[in-house]
């Protein structure tokens, strides 16, 4: 597809009405205004600009054309966007690229196909033999019915050596079956199942395809051995432990939905929340959740909530995950007495589960002082210890109000310290990071961002710097409050001004208010949210941005004063052309 074929596409559908299709937008002022479907919000403030053809969310910052939204929304490729939008719009894709857009046959499409045939046969097995007669009364035991074994497409690994070999071997090529991992061959060359006497639980990954099995033993005989409890498939062409999610492709459409998932240790926390009617929930299988998890789930949702086990383990493998997981908002749900979801719900109902992950929530702040709570508070060295611990966790979060309520807590476990002290440790933080400019540890993104803008005119490097310091100051509280206590400081751009003062007035400005200031005022406001800019804020980057407009002020000065000097020579006023000569030098000195 080339440049001209994508403005073709572009020009021919308005944004307002792909977005309309699935987000319910009212007019606002010049543009529309909506829920944001990228993330959780009760007032609207998705707003879409409609002479410019492009979307922006004041709540969560996501911003672009119509072919982001698309890529976004539906989470496919660029180019799928455009074709998509191309359909919408009735223009048909350039024949040479039919050929590429239509659905690619996989190279691994006869692993998919092995696997899915395995999953039916296992399944088969439990709904139909005898031995599947007893394991699924060990499931409807454990609170299971029929429609969620089908839901999850459960199955049961028969008792015997090469059953589904003997199954599947007439139908796929040797080559197949050996790499599916469905197999082990044995030193008699004879070849074996992978996986016997098992309750199934299928792997899929994003398209909902089957690549992998889990199996859990379920007699009493395998308990008391030395099984283990969970087996998977070990890793293929197309399963990749560190990568995929248990759940995910049943999750995206609830994920998308309610604008967070759930993440839990196990198969049956899953299945689980479930039946309590929760289904944006993942599982990742018993591993410790990898940065590769994270991105993947980046796909569809940019908050979690961590639902680990109760136990010791699943608190250590909840801290450990609010660091992987820190592009991402995070709440954690703890469960009483060292349960996980699926005890909770068997000790409990349903509704309480439901009732407990989606109102019992904690914030990763809270989590840790829980977490890292020393058991002997009354000793004053775990105290300070402790204290020091926390300080630079509080002082990193972006709401005075919120670090206000944390140190409050605090202190209120520690019987040697007041609200004062703790305060005190953590202005301590807050300085220090200031005065060694220490960056906050660079997170790399994960949100994609925007390629292409809509603005044709380029700023210049003032703009530029005014720009970026005012999305830092809508984005950063702090940022903001360091200006707003300069009484010298003000914008050179009149518009950034005035959103500035309404900014100062009012701490944020809402896309309703937006919509009702001039024209030149919204559209400052937009380019200087275009601005891209990495997630933290570093004190450097403040710095930059302050000096490159003190530069920049200075030479525009200096341009002006040059224009005075040509003006009054011109009209032969030599004495006052040197002077402003004079102010010019000392300028340029000023500059050095
Ligand atoms: N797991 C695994 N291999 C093991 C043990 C566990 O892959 N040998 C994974 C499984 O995905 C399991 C998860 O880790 O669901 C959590 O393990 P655990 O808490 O031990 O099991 P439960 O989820 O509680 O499983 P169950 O309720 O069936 O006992
Ligand atoms: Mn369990």
């Amino acid at each position: 597809m080339d440049k001209d074929f994508i403005t073709e596409v572009k020009s021919n559908v308005n944004i307002v009405d792909v977005i309309g299709e699935v987000v319910s937008l009212t007019k606002a002022g010049r543009n529309f205004l909506g829920l944001c479907p990228f993330h959780g919000e009760k007032t609207p403030s998705f707003n879409v600009v409609e002479d410019k053809q492009f979307f922006h969310c004041f709540g969560c910052g996501k911003s672009g054309d119509v072919f982001k939204f698309i890529q976004d929304y539906r989470d496919v490729s660029f180019l799928d966007s455009v074709a998509i939008v191309a359909e919408k719009a009735g223009i048909p894709l350039p024949t040479v690229n039919v050929e590429f857009s239509r659905q690619k046959v996989s190279p691994h499409q006869s692993l998919y196909d092995i696997h899915k045939a395995a999953a039916d046969f296992y399944h088969t097995v439990l709904m139909t033999t005898k031995l599947g007669e007893r394991a699924r009364s060990y499931l409807y035991d454990r609170g299971l019915d029929d429609d969620v074994i089908k839901h999850f497409h459960l199955g049961l690994s028969p008792n015997e050596g090469d059953y589904l070999y003997k199954a599947l071997s007439a139908q796929f090529d040797e080559q197949t079956l050996l790499n599916s991992a469905l197999f082990n061959p044995s030193e008699n060359q004879k070849i074996y199942d992978a996986f016997q006497n098992r309750i199934m639980f299928p792997l899929t990954d994003d398209s909902g395809r089957i690549i992998a099995f889990s199996g859990r033993i379920w007699q009493t005989q395998d308990m008391s051995s030395q099984e283990a409890k969970y087996k998977n498939s070990r890793a293929s062409l197309i399963f990749n432990k560190s990568y995929e999610l248990y759940h995910l492709s049943q999750a995206k459409a609830s994920i998308r939905k309610h604008h967070e998932v759930y993440i839990m240790e196990g198969f049956m926390d899953v299945i689980a929340a479930y039946r309590a009617g929760i289904e944006n929930t993942v599982a990742s299988m018993g591993t410790a959740l990898t940065s590769e998890h994270v991105q993947h789930l980046s796909h569809h949702t940019q908050k979690a909530v961590l639902v680990y086990d109760g136990d010791k383990a699943g608190q250590a493998a909840t801290a450990k995950a609010l660091d992987v997981l820190k592009p991402f908002v995070v709440e954690i749900v703890r469960l009483p007495d060292q349960m996980d979801p699926d005890e909770f719900i068997q000790k409990n109902s349903t509704e309480e589960l439901a009732n407990f992950l989606t109102k019992q929530r904690l914030s990763p702040v809270e989590f840790l002082l829980y977490y890292l709570k020393p058991d002997n508070l009354e000793n004053l060295q775990a105290q300070i210890r402790f204290v020091e611990q926390m300080a630079p966790i509080i002082a990193q979060t972006s709401s005075i109000t919120a670090q206000n309520t944390y140190i409050h807590k605090l202190a209120e476990l520690l019987p040697d310290f007041d609200f004062g002290q703790v305060e005190a440790s953590v202005d301590q933080v807050r300085v220090a990071q200031r005065t060694h400019h220490q960056q906050p540890i660079q997170q790399e993104s994960y949100r994609r961002r925007v390629t292409e803008m809509p603005f044709l005119r380029q700023p210049s490097p003032l703009q530029r710097a005014e720009n970026q310091l005012f999305n830092r100051m809508v984005h950063h509280g702090f940022v903001l409050n360091d200006y707003r206590q300069r009484d010298d400081f003000q914008f050179v751009s009149q518009e950034l001004q005035t959103l500035y003062q309404l900014l100062c007035q009012q701490g944020e400005i809402t896309a309703v208010e937006l919509s009702q200031l001039d024209e030149a005022v919204q559209n400052a406001w937009y380019l200087a949210m275009e601005e891209n800019l990495p997630e933290d804020v570093s004190m450097d980057e403040l710095y930059d941005i302050e000096r490159t407009r003190q530069r920049e002020l200075l030479k525009q000065d200096s341009r002006q004063i040059a224009q005075r000097i040509r003006e009054q020579s011109n009209i032969g006023n030599d004495i006052a052309a040197v002077d402003e000569l004079n102010r010019l030098i000392a300028q340029k000195r000023n500059m050095e």
